[in-house]
């Protein structure tokens, strides 16, 4: 029982965050993707706002409303408490 758990938990868990994905596609084009844990969600939140900016100076498309907040609930779930 506990065996089985352990399989399967792993195999649903992953991808379960559409806000991972985008993360990891949208956010290593320039840079390698930082630690979620480097900062705090009010941190990240800011973050987002000026990687948009710089999204807008190569002319890479920016990330849509909903795209901003999938990322930003993910980071914020990772995110360092304090
Ligand atoms: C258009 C290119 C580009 C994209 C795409 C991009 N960044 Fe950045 N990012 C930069 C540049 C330029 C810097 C500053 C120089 C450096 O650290 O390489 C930077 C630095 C950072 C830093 C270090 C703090 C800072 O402001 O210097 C963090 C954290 C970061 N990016 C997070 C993200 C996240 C999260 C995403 C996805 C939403 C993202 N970046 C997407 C260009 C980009």
């Amino acid at each position: 029982m506990t065996a089985a758990l352990l399989l399967v938990q792993p195999l649903w868990a992953e991808n379960s965050d559409p806000g991972e994905n985008l993360y990891k596609s949208r956010c290593d084009m320039c840079h390698q993707l930082p630690d979620p844990e480097m900062l705090t969600a009010g941190q990240w939140k800011i973050v987002l706002q000026t990687m948009q900016k710089r999204m807008g100076h190569i002319e890479m498309p920016p990330l849509s409303l909903g795209e901003r907040q999938k990322i930003l609930t993910y980071l914020s779930k990772h995110a360092r408490r304090r």
